[in-house]
């Protein structure tokens, strides 16, 4: 029997490495629009969050799940916690899987009437996200990074405009080291 190396693996540092894994990274430039004000204190290229993607498909192949890592950086913007664009899948019969690998936030779902809650995450926490939910993941921290390992299928498509067009109803701050949610105007 011949034994190989797996394709990718989380190193020492706790990022993922492998010959198939894509990472990308959202600057603070990109994702101004998430947030509710500007913070002219933080420069266009401060790093809010990488993700780390990977996948053994190739051009012929039909294979469906991927999985990554998305290592969400304890920046706050005028005291709103750091956060990820968030989506819809496009296909909501598609579901997908969070683990917390390290941090602690939240994870914010929200259906498409506007009912938004969410689910603690913490290193070992597991969710299971139903396809048709929104999903946005929250570090609820100043000093520690949130790293959640997720896999998904890559038929599951991903549907921002929906999002930015019926935003999530609640969001998160960090005031005086408490986290507070508040409805969004
Ligand atoms: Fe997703």
């Amino acid at each position: 029997m011949k034994i190989v190396q797996p394709n990718a693996r989380i190193s020492d540092d706790e990022f993922i490495i492998g010959l198939s894994t894509i990472k990308s990274t959202k600057t603070y430039g990109d994702a101004k629009s998430f947030y509710q004000t500007v913070d002219n204190n933080l420069s266009n290229d401060t790093i809010m969050y990488d993700v780390y993607r990977t996948t053994n498909e190739t051009p012929s192949a039909k294979q469906d799940l991927m999985w990554g890592m998305t290592v969400l950086y304890p920046v706050l913007v005028n005291n709103e916690c750091n956060m990820t664009r968030g989506h819809f899948h496009q296909d909501q019969d598609r579901s997908e899987v969070y683990y917390g690998f390290d941090g602690e936030g939240l994870l914010l779902l929200m259906d498409k009437d506007g009912n938004t809650w969410a689910e603690q995450v913490f290193k070992g926490s597991i969710h299971l996200i139903d396809g048709q939910y929104g999903h946005r993941l929250i570090n609820t921290t100043s000093d520690k990074p949130l790293k959640v390992i997720a896999c998904w299928s890559k038929h599951a498509g991903y549907d921002y405009e929906y999002v930015e067009q019926n935003p999530f109803s609640y969001r998160v701050f960090l005031e005086k080291e408490k986290i507070v949610a508040k409805p969004n105007k």
